[in-house]
């Protein structure tokens, strides 16, 4: 690993980083090493290559006696483990792998792996925040930042990124990925993938990724967690697949499968998916593992009787390794030897491990990965919590600032009012991986620091979750209402009111489905008491998934989303209240009106009845009682400075395949005030073998402009760009008229026209 300088990481060197090429993974140089390893292995050590579990147990305290406890301790004190999760720390690492191959005859070394979503130590904003910001080489260098601490660490191996598309914001793994959109998610997910991976494996400050939940999850009926999904082929192909055929592109080391049923397959079993798709088509060399626990999981979607069975389709469908379940350790010996199982699946499962194993370097060296030194020198380093603050406040949404109420005036008298404004832990966000509790900078800190001079006052208001909270516990809601006098006291004297609402964190991520989108417990209560007294408020909002804010865009002037932003969460706040950093994030998936019009998504098929709410005709595919729109727009976030795009224009009106179509306009800063844009270009294919959506995002471009400043930017769309799934089961392009709209969201209105010509 080059030493990285800081000045890197924001300026043109990082352009670069993006651009390295990653290794594919056709990697023939490691095949005879691993052909021999495979000769000279017995089927036990074989199937215990396709066997991770978690550290059940105290590592350094005495061995357990019984259970399974006892069964996963056997297994690594035998050498007979591929991998484990959740062991971190050099001390940790090392202790275990060295127990391990003392008794590995062949040295094949463990794999270390952990749930690095958004940070290590130092935590970054929550995926889908950082998606808010669109800017592909801040997230590119988060996740190096990732990788360089959890590798000081020991850990070789991240669960991330997770690309899954998710319409729906009841589902709380939302929050894990990059929102509604196939290509905005591919984009992020090959960022992160560089930014983990790096252009080296085996350097001891990259570690290999793992694209997750191949492939649907996101897409749960009703938005309930492990839910059964259902879907087309042309749905899967068009939404669901781009980003993780992106990942494999990008060269990943490894695919994650995910809990659910994809029409009537369990992915875990499902061998279009593991096979068809992803090795036949796509050419992926890496692993799949399986989603912790799935390959058990199997017998209770009613796919197979046992657990034998269980074992038998996962493996020979292409999920590699098991994790958590232990059920390759019960059942792949007795399936080999009564002749139901090919020994060959297994050695082309072990191979596939191995080799990744190479790439790391862990055959050369098993402990590169943990080095005392630079876990004290990385984990939280100042230029990690400094580039954290960065993406942070890229990261945040400004959806509402009537009356100029934002950025704060110092002439203000303020009120702090809400459960989190001196909350230090929530901003954190859920899967923080070894981030210390309660370490996050709070608004409220944020701001002292910013104007130390200024006064604040300050209610807390309510709470949110009371009691125990972690991922792991059953959440408490907290209904005490006691605090709303004291806050509506404080309100009533301030001049202005920054009121912190939000979800708990825990309320996102794994097994945390919503059917609500409110503020949960008694915060609208406290929302209105403080209106009622004082109506000039900014709320500032922390939560997961996007919640419904119609109360609120009806009646509060400003409205700043900063989802949960991570370690430097209060600075970044600060940042854009007080107006040092001018706010440029923009939504990654819409925020709905109303939870009736869940799943929303601005790329939706134009049905045979389209219409408004502007064209009074009854027989429309609208609702009687609601809106079909979102109330904020995918794309959608204002600045403080104003931006007009203007002059649109095409190189020609007929693309021919080969040529390349040139798409131009103007973008001007008309404020008073630099800032950043993110510029959207959107297609339209109106006719289609299979139909195809009203928009879908096809580029975009994250600028900075002076006041008065104007660039004139190009995109550039081939034959390529307009390829889809078609109703012949093809990726292509087929010729007709096409629309091309630009604007700064999904709303986009300029408007122009051409034609894809035939091929010739
Ligand atoms: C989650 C995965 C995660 C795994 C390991 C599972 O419950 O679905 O996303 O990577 O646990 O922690």
């Amino acid at each position: 690993m080059k030493p990285l300088a800081l000045v890197t990481i924001f300026g043109v060197a990082a352009i670069g980083w993006l651009n390295a090429q990653t290794p594919n993974h056709n990697t023939t140089h490691y095949e005879a090493e691993i052909q021999a390893l495979l000769d000279a292995m017995t089927l036990e050590e074989k199937i215990g290559q396709l066997t991770q579990i978690s550290n059940h147990f105290d590592i350094t305290g005495p061995p357990p006696d019984e259970g399974e406890n006892k069964i996963r301790y056997d297994l690594l004190s035998k050498g007979l483990l591929g991998a484990m999760l959740n062991i971190t720390g050099t001390e940790n690492t090392r202790a275990i792998q060295e127990m391990h191959l003392k008794a590995n005859r062949h040295g094949i070394p463990l794999l270390f792996g952990l749930d690095a979503l958004h940070g290590y130590e130092t935590l970054f904003p929550v995926p889908i925040a950082e998606a808010s910001s669109w800017d592909l080489e801040a997230i590119s260098t988060s996740a190096r930042i990732t990788a360089r601490e959890s590798a000081a660490a020991g850990v070789h191996w991240t669960f991330a990124p997770m690309v899954d598309v998710s319409r729906d914001a009841r589902w709380g793994r939302i929050m894990e990925g990059a929102g509604e959109d196939p290509y905005l998610n591919a984009q992020v997910a090959v960022a992160k993938v560089k930014g983990f991976q790096g252009d080296d494996l085996s350097s001891n400050a990259t570690i290999a990724a793992c694209a997750k939940h191949f492939a649907g999850y996101g897409f749960a009926e009703a938005g309930r967690d492990y839910n059964t999904v259902d879907m087309s082929r042309q749905t899967l192909h068009n939404v669901v697949l781009p980003p993780f055929k992106a990942c494999v592109d990008a060269g990943v080391a490894t695919f994650m499968g995910g809990y659910h049923e994809l029409n009537g397959v369990p992915v875990t079993t499902h061998a279009y998916l593991l096979q068809e798709v992803l090795r036949e088509d796509w050419g992926f060399e890496g692993f799949v593992v399986s989603d912790y626990n799935s390959v058990k999981e199997v017998a209770s979607h009613g796919q197979a009787a046992d657990l034998s069975g269980s074992a038998a389709l996962s493996l020979q469908a292409g999920s590699d390794m098991d994790m958590g379940s232990l059920t390759y350790h019960y059942h792949l010996q007795e399936l080999v030897a009564s002749g139901q199982l090919d020994e060959s699946v297994i050695d082309q499962a072990v191979a596939r491990i191995l080799r990744v194993k190479f790439e790391l370097g862990l055959f050369d060296d098993p402990y590169r990965y943990c080095d005392a030194e630079r876990e004290k020198r990385w984990l939280s380093a100042p230029e990690h919590q400094e580039a954290a603050r960065s993406i942070a406040r890229q990261s945040i949404v400004l959806l509402k600032n009537e009356q100029e109420l934002l950025p704060l005036s110092r002439q203000n008298r303020i009120a702090l009012i809400g459960p989190l404004i001196k909350d230090k832990d929530n901003p954190l966000g859920s899967w923080r991986a070894r981030g210390i509790d309660s370490s996050a900078v709070s608004i409220w800190e944020g701001l002292q620091s910013a104007w130390p001079d200024t006064r604040w006052s300050y209610a807390k208001g309510c709470g949110i979750t009371t009691g125990a909270r972690s991922f792991r516990d059953r959440l408490t809601i907290d209904y005490d209402t006691s605090g709303f006098a004291e806050a509506r006291r404080v309100a009533a004297e301030a001049d202005l009111v920054v009121l912190a609402l939000g979800e708990d964190c825990f309320m996102s991520a794994e097994a945390r489905s919503r059917v609500h989108l409110d503020l949960p417990g008694v915060q609208q209560q406290l929302l209105e008491a403080v209106y009622e007294v004082n109506p000039n408020i900014v709320l500032v909002l922390m939560n997961g998934r996007p919640l419904d804010l119609s109360w609120m865009d009806e009646r509060i002037p400003a409205i700043v989303e900063t989802w949960f932003l991570g370690s430097q969460s209060g600075h970044a706040i600060a940042d854009v209240l007080t107006g040092a950093y001018n706010p440029s994030g923009k939504l990654p998936v819409c925020f709905p009106r109303s939870v009736g019009q869940l799943p929303l998504y601005y790329s939706q098929k134009n049905t045979g009845r389209p219409g408004d709410e502007n064209h009074p005709h009854i027989f429309w595919s609208g609702y009687i009682d609601e809106r079909t729109d979102a109330l904020y727009p995918f794309g959608y976030g204002l600045s403080y400075t104003e931006f007009t795009i203007s002059d649109l224009k095409l190189n020609t009106s007929t693309l021919t395949p080969g040529e390349i179509l040139t798409v131009s306009l103007t973008l001007t800063n008309t404020g008073n005030r630099a800032g950043h844009e993110v510029v959207q270009l959107y297609t339209r294919d109106h006719t289609g073998s299979s139909t195809l959506p009203v928009r879908e995002l096809k580029g975009f471009q994250k600028v900075f402009l002076e006041p008065g400043q104007r660039r004139k930017i190009t995109f550039e769309l081939t034959e390529a760009d307009l390829a889809f799934y078609t109703a012949h089961g093809k990726w292509e392009a087929e010729p007709g008229r096409f629309s091309v709209f630009a604007g700064n969201s999904s709303k986009a209105d300029l408007e122009a026209e051409f034609e894809l010509a035939a091929p010739r």
